[in-house]
Order: structure tokens, then sequence, then C-alpha cells
């Protein structure tokens, strides 16, 4: 997603809802329990990070975009908890080696240009015995159908992109680092009162959509937003609302 500059553009918060279902599954996932040092890469506004504290955790986060993590630092505040917080993105990220019982990025390294260098400091900030997991989104569904319409409209990458759907090229990046890693695939389930309600919310909030919109004019954008609409409508399984399911990777490192 080559012309995603600013992930504080917009209300994250609505984005942040949809995905807190999955930062509770992770820090599940990763047995995340009372005293251990949680490194969330990519925090957002804190959902992974606030999850991993609700359970005792000594939490540090971690994300580029200062808007963000300043919402992760008030949303701590208001629940009480204590994060440190650090702006930085994944690969450029300066953490002490060995320092973290748990590193997890859910939908957030898969941004990182330099993917092999993002995952190489994530592995390396890990402790002894302690646990990488990563939220990747599979190419497939109405959600992913959705936004391959909307990457129509960007310029395409530099070199081939990385496939953050594929589970042999995410084995393959972590046995670089030495690492094996275990994934499965789950499914995030997205709810809506329609799927016109759904796309207008992507379309005022969400970083991406705001981005192309704007560097579109209506001619170019009113078909975009057409096909996406029939490409959200095309999965829902729900008659008196709206209902998809988003299919993921969640892959966890030891
Ligand atoms: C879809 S949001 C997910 C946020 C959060 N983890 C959550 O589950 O709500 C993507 C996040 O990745 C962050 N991000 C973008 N590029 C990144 C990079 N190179 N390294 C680390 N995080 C990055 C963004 O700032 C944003 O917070």
């Amino acid at each position: 997603m080559a012309v995603m500059e600013d992930w504080g553009d917009g209300d994250y918060g609505r984005t942040a809802e949809l995905l807190a279902p999955v930062a509770e599954r992770v820090v599940e996932a990763c047995g995340v329990s009372e005293g251990q040092h949680v490194l969330d890469v990519g925090c957002g506004n804190g959902n992974a990070a606030l999850a991993a504290a609700r359970r005792g955790g000594r939490v540090t986060a971690v994300d580029p975009s200062p808007r963000l993590l300043a919402e992760t630092g008030r949303r701590a505040r208001r629940q009480g908890a204590e994060i440190e917080l650090i702006e930085s993105a994944a690969e450029a990220m300066e953490v002490p080696a060995s320092s973290a019982d748990v590193v997890m990025s859910v939908f957030a390294v898969i941004f990182s240009p330099e993917p092999r260098e993002a995952v190489g400091r994530m592995v390396r900030a890990r402790a002894a015995g302690g646990v990488v997991a990563i939220t990747s989104w599979r190419e497939e569904g109405a959600m992913a159908a959705a936004a391959a319409i909307l990457r129509r409209a960007m310029p395409a990458p530099d070199g081939p992109p990385p496939r953050w759907d594929d589970p042999d090229w995410i084995a393959a990046l972590f046995a670089e680092h030495g690492t094996r890693a275990e994934i499965t695939e789950e499914e995030l389930p997205v709810a809506a009162t329609s799927a016109g309600d759904l796309l207008a919310d992507l379309e005022a909030n969400h970083p991406a959509w705001r981005a192309v919109r704007r560097a579109t004019s209506a001619e170019e954008w009113d078909p975009l937003s057409a096909d996406m609409l029939l490409a959200l409508e095309a999965g829902n399984r729900d008659p008196d609302a709206f209902l998809i399911g988003s299919p993921y990777l969640l892959t966890l490192a030891r």
C-alpha cells in the first residue's frame, strides 16, 4: 500500500473498533500473563497494548504515527495502565535485544516497506522462550476484494510486493531469522447496518480510503466506489443488515 502516508489521518478509532477482537485473540494466543514484558509493534490506538496491560503485562507500544501513539497513551491513562510509548517504524525500532516475552503486531508490521528488517528486529527483541505474533490479511473475502479495487487507484509498488497472505512466504521470512513459524487461518466477523454504511465509514475514516479519495477526481472515484459496494454486497451473509468474514493469518513464532 505505497500510497499510505499517514495512519493518523481520519478517525482511526472506527477501524480500531472493528479490529479489537483480533487484538484480544492475539494476546490470548500469546498467553500474556502478569509481569511479562510485552512489545506491541504498530500499536495504533492501543487495542492490543491495552489488552495485554489488562492481563498484567508490562507493555511497550511502538508506532510511527505520533497521533495514534498519543491516543494509546490517553486510552492507557483512562484505564489506569502505564504503557511505555516509542515513536518508530518496525524496521527502525531500537529496543534492547532479548527483552520482551511477547512481541506482537496486529495488522501493522505488514505495512512495513522493509519486512525482512522489521521481522528481524521483532525476532531480536524476543527473550528466550518468548513468542513473536503477527496477523496479516488473506487476499480472500469481501473486504479483501474491496481493498483490491481501492489498490487499482494506487501507484504500483516498487518491486514485488510482500506476500503477507502466503503462509509459505511468512514461514520463509521467519526461517531467515532462525525461527519456526506456526501459521493458522482465522476469521474476523465484520458487521454493519449495511454494506453502504460500512463503505461510507471507510471512505470517511480509514486512512487508505481517505488517501485514495483525495488523490482521485470524482470521475475516477465514483466507479471505484460503486465497484467496492458491489464487492462488499456480494459477500454479505446477513439479509437484514451486513455481515462478512475477513480471513486472516495468525503467525506465532517461538
Ligand atoms: C491497521 S492499523 C493496526 C493498528 C493496531 N495494531 C490495531 O490492531 O488496531 C496499522 C498500524 O500500523 C502502523 N504502521 C504503519 N507502518 C508501520 C511500520 N513500518 N512499522 C510499524 N507500524 C507501522 C500504523 O501507524 C498503524 O497504527
